[in-house]
């Protein structure tokens, strides 16, 4: 039987300043553990200003987590500590797992004025945190559009939908990524998984996950879903875009410094020890 999840919490995200001083929306991070777990944060850094994010995510260390990086609009410069380095496009996604450690820059650059996009950060099992690092690196001609009805169209990045799968792969935490238009005035239910955290956060024009006008929701206001097996939604006359996410908690403890996030205390010691010596980098990655 189906049981369509409620709205459990209403978020909108609010401003903060990260890396060398990128001015950008936070929607959930460290202040919610553990309620969206297996995710830490969801970053917003669309913006119409240069001056906001130009000065970009100079070096920094990441361990025990993936970062899913999903843009909009402009691109992202990045290079890491393996070597690597790319240009992530507007529609393209990067979902790197840290694993053991990698030391990376990420630049923000606009194409034609306009830069915009989304970074969520996802926890890593006990078991994983110390895997060998690795990215997947999706092109946005390779993220599938799904139509399960003609005033709907779903991108799957990760996760399936009416049988067709997103490109991403073998995440332990078994996430769904999907970014969602829906044409004004409709109605949509998807099928999510039970016991599942899930979560929408608004892209654009206005909606309503409970069918409560008071509850119309728009730009940049994230709603966490209670549990169920799906969501139901409604656009109203703007049409309504949304990221919907979810994925299968971990239900471990987390200790977490910065962009490091691991089970304890003395992990996190030894990791910032590792940093400072130059070993953070392990031999497998
Ligand atoms: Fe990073």
């Amino acid at each position: 039987m189906t049981r369509v999840r409620g709205v459990e919490r209403i978020l909108s995200a609010y401003a903060t300043v990260e890396g060398a001083g990128v001015r950008l929306h936070r929607a959930f991070g460290y202040y919610e553990v553990p309620q969206f777990d297996p995710f830490l944060m969801l970053d917003d850094f669309r913006s119409p200003r240069n001056e906001d994010y130009l000065a970009g995510f100079p070096s920094h260390p990441h361990r025990g987590i993936e970062t899913v990086t999903y843009m909009l609009k402009g691109c992202i410069e990045h290079a890491d500590s393996m070597g690597k380095s790319g240009i992530i496009n507007a529609g393209d996604v990067q979902w790197m797992t840290a694993g053991s450690g990698i030391i990376h820059s990420e630049m923000p650059k606009a194409v034609d004025g306009r830069m915009g996009g989304f970074q969520l950060w996802v926890n890593l099992p006990r078991a994983n945190k110390m895997m060998k690092p690795r990215y997947q690196e999706i092109r946005s001609k390779a993220i599938p559009t799904v139509s399960p009805r003609k005033d709907v169209s779903i991108k799957v990045i990760c996760g399936e939908v009416n049988g067709v799968k997103g490109p991403v792969k073998d995440i332990v935490a078994d996430p769904q990524y999907l970014d969602i238009t829906l044409e004004p005035d409709t109605t949509f239910s998807l099928p999510v998984k039970e016991g599942y955290t899930a979560f929408a956060y608004v892209i654009s024009g206005e909606g309503s996950f409970d069918g409560k006008e008071e509850y119309r929701i728009s730009n940049r206001d994230l709603i966490l879903f209670s549990d169920g097996s799906s969501i139901w939604v409604q656009s109203f006359g703007k049409g309504f875009r949304f990221l919907f996410i979810a994925g299968k908690p971990l239900r471990e403890p987390v200790s977490w410094r910065g962009p490091i996030v691991m089970n304890s205390s003395e992990e996190i010691q030894k990791a910032f020890a590792e940093y400072e010596a130059g070993t953070f980098i392990k031999k497998n990655a």
